[in-house]
């Protein structure tokens, strides 16, 4: 059972909901100790890979996020992963299956260790600051009510 702190909040708050979610999702499997449980479990954290992944993303390039195209790898390796686990499916007793349930329970494991609490952690800082920092407008000239003047050396 993995118990979300808010320390392991990024600062935005959909991507904190969806990465609360990823937590949650993995919980109830767990819990539920039935492999049985594994192909739904599979196909929530897919739709989960689909949203949450292109909000994250959505936000990272928003603020200009450094780590962008590293961190979309990362996000695009998890997703190829878990869609071939599911091509692979959940039915039947067979040794594979065995094996798949295996790899998803690494998947989860490697998912959040190294990536919730690691990858998605290095924007935090980040989305502070972006978040803090004022987006820079351009200066406007305050109208005087005054006519404009030409200074010129006509002559
Ligand atoms: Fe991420």
């Amino acid at each position: 059972m993995i118990i979300w702190r808010d320390t392991m909040n990024v600062g935005a708050a959909t991507v904190d909901n969806d990465r609360r979610e990823l937590i949650a999702i993995i919980n109830e499997f767990e819990n539920g100790g039935d492999p049985d449980l594994a192909e739904a479990t599979a196909k929530k954290l897919y739709a989960l890979t689909q949203e949450g992944f292109r909000r994250e993303e959505k936000l990272q390039e928003e603020s200009r996020f450094p780590g962008s195209n590293r961190h979309r790898n990362e996000h695009a390796l998890i997703r190829d992963k878990l869609e071939a686990l599911i091509r692979g499916g959940f039915a039947g007793q067979d040794r594979g299956r065995a094996e798949r349930v295996a790899q998803l329970r690494d998947l989860m494991r490697d998912w959040v260790i190294g990536h919730v609490l690691r990858s998605d952690m290095e924007m935090k800082p980040h989305i502070a600051f972006a978040t803090a920092s004022p987006s820079p407008r351009p200066r406007t000239r305050r109208a005087t009510g005054r006519p404009a003047t030409i200074n010129s050396r006509a002559g």
